[in-house]
């Protein structure tokens, strides 16, 4: 039997909450972030307000790159419908975010991170549990994800979350003269 959700509304930094089946999404499929049923956590869209804070989280989390430009990331994911970035606020502080899209085949998740402050409450697993409803929605069969060798801790996390880890060789090529 499928799982009851609440689903946040799509009004970025929006997170009231609705009843809602996940296989039935709003006319628009841009509606709804979807945290599980029960989750403590209220998911909201990141809003044109949320660009700094959320830099500093990435900051924060041991995210940024030099090679990456966060506000453009931001700016990118937010724009079109295929892609979104979700929070979890506790307060008035940015507690934790991902990035979340689809390709048109396959779901992806970037720039997950929960502040050092808030971590090991639960707050990483909801915003994936909401990253991943809100692929489902879409009819995006299958989520992925990369992870640096090094980063042990995250690869528990994914463990933990149910994930699986895949033999794949990565290819990648900058279109950006970076
Ligand atoms: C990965 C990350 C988002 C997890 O956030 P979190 O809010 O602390 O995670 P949760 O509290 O939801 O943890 C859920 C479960 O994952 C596992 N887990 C989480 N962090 C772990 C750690 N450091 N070591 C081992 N297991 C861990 C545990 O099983 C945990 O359940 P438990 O606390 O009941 O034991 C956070 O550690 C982070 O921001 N890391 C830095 C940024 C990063 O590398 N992101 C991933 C990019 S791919």
């Amino acid at each position: 039997m499928s799982e009851p959700r609440t689903v946040a509304n799509d009004a970025p930094g929006s997170a009231a909450t609705v009843a809602s089946p996940v296989a039935a999404p709003a006319a628009a499929p841009s509606a709804s972030p979807a945290p599980r049923a029960g989750a403590p956590f209220p998911v909201a869209h990141a809003g044109d307000g949320d660009t700094a804070a959320l830099v500093r989280l990435w900051d924060r989390a041991g995210l940024l790159r030099p090679w990456n430009d966060p506000q453009a990331d931001i700016a990118l994911a937010r724009r079109g419908p295929h892609s979104t970035i979700l929070l979890i606020r506790q307060g008035e502080a940015l507690a934790g975010s991902v990035m979340v899209g689809h390709d048109g085949h396959r779901g992806w998740v970037y720039y997950l991170a929960t502040d050092p402050d808030f971590r090991r409450r639960g707050i990483g697993r909801a915003l994936l549990a909401a990253a991943e409803d809100w692929l489902k929605v879409r009819g995006v069969p299958k989520i992925m994800l990369m992870v640096r060798p090094e980063n042990d801790a995250v690869h528990k996390f994914y463990v933990a979350a149910g994930y699986v880890e895949e033999p794949r060789i990565i290819f990648s090529r900058r279109l950006d003269e970076k």
